[in-house]
């Protein structure tokens, strides 16, 4: 295990991360009390390579899986220039950080200042809609019809984690009649759906299209842009998802299929797959009872995951396999019974107070999710440049 990096004195300026070879360093530098998160910008360049090589248009990302900034510039600086937000705080956040990024308002339901805001303010030129009245907002809050109605469509249930469509999106028929409307109003138009986030089967895609070229065939209307969503796997614990590329494949046979015009912009707006492999999290033990650990995160942290059924691979700082092992009941570092993950943790038997364990594929709705319960807060991020267990 290289040792050699240290913090590089350069790299402290205000915004910019200290950097290490690998969390090993990192742990033997900074000894850390407090949970670390470990991004790893040359996996996320080669991420972004991969959805930008296979995906035939243009790849958003939704920064509501991970809006660090340090993940937003790793994201813009692999090329990413389109960010797809839900709110003025994230629209606020990239366009400050990156003043020539383009946002886009896809959150179903806004408020009117939220609307007039991002318009007049921010540029945001793209809009999402699933219901009339959402669509009459829009009416009386932009000033002018320069802007595209994004019409999102509800998908039928499928293989995904965490269905989206029950919440939002408007039917075949409703759809129609919201892009006719639209087009109507002087607006330009377009269409998206999302299967859902952590998809495990690719068909879910193919459905998408069916139920949006249903609808916009009863419309009858041009499509300015044409917008797949997110919800591309990514392979936690015990999960094994196709690969990108059959997903990307049902994108294509489904694109062919719409028969869009040359001037439609085509587009997706993943999140989880963009970020999870990109960011591991270091936390130490506080306490062991027995077979019982007491960390320094939990699910009121960046751990929520293994409690929506996401077990993310584990080790312990300093070791990549272990023989004598055991199982552990993990809790986190607040005073609440629930503060505790769900199923246990096979660890080395020896572990034991201030060793460091690294949890793997963190980089999705970890940050984004923490809150600030009795006081604790995990907000240290470094660079690291060998992968999760190398
Ligand atoms: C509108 C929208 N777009 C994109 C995403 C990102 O989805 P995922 O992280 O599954 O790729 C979400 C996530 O829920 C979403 O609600």
């Amino acid at each position: 295990m290289q040792r050699s990096a240290a913090v590089n004195p350069e790299s402290q300026t205000e915004g910019t991360p200290a950097h290490f070879h690998d969390v090993e360093s990192m742990v033997m530098d900074l000894r850390p009390e407090q949970p670390v998160y470990c991004i790893r910008p040359a996996v996320l360049r080669d991420t972004v390579r991969r959805f930008v090589d296979g995906f035939p248009g243009t790849v958003m990302y939704a920064v509501k899986s991970n809006p660090e900034p340090i993940i937003v510039r790793g994201l813009y600086d692999a090329g990413i220039r389109d960010f797809d937000t839900a709110s003025l705080v994230e629209i606020a956040a990239v366009k400050t950080q990156h003043p020539d990024a383009n946002t886009y308002f896809m959150h179903p339901v806004k408020a009117r200042g939220a609307i007039r805001d991002a318009y007049n303010n921010y540029n945001v030129r793209h809009f999402v809609i699933d219901h009339r009245d959402e669509l009459e907002k829009l009416c009386d809050e932009l000033t002018e019809r320069n802007a595209v109605i994004v019409v999102r469509i509800a998908t039928p249930a499928a293989n995904v984690m965490f269905d989206l469509s029950d919440k939002f999106g408007a039917d075949a028929e409703l759809a129609s009649e919201l892009l006719r409307t639209s087009a109507e109003r002087g607006f330009k138009v377009g269409l998206a759906f999302h299967v859902g986030s952590q998809c495990l089967d690719p068909a879910a895609f193919a459905a998408g299209f069916k139920a949006a070229a249903q609808a916009l065939y009863h419309a009858g209307t041009e499509l300015s842009c044409f917008d797949v969503g997110g919800g591309f796997p990514v392979n936690y614990d015990g999960v094994n998802a196709p690969p990108l590329e059959c997903y990307l494949d049902v994108v294509r046979d489904g694109l062919e299929t719409m028969r869009l015009s040359n001037q439609c912009a085509i587009m997706c707006e993943p999140g989880r797959a963009l970020v999870a492999g990109a960011q591991s999290l270091v936390v130490q033990v506080q306490l062991r009872k027995n077979n019982r650990l007491y960390i320094n995160d939990g699910r009121y942290g960046s751990l929520i995951a293994p409690s929506l059924g996401i077990a993310l691979p584990v080790r312990k700082v300093g070791i990549n396999a272990y023989s004598g092992q055991q199982e552990f009941e993990v809790f986190g570092p607040t005073c609440d019974g629930l503060d505790v993950l769900p199923v246990p943790l096979r660890l080395p038997t020896d572990i034991r107070e201030g060793d460091w364990l690294e949890f793997g594929l963190a980089g999705a709705y970890s940050n984004a999710l923490c809150t600030d319960f009795n006081g604790f807060r995990p907000d240290t991020f470094v660079t690291v440049d060998t992968p999760f267990g190398q």
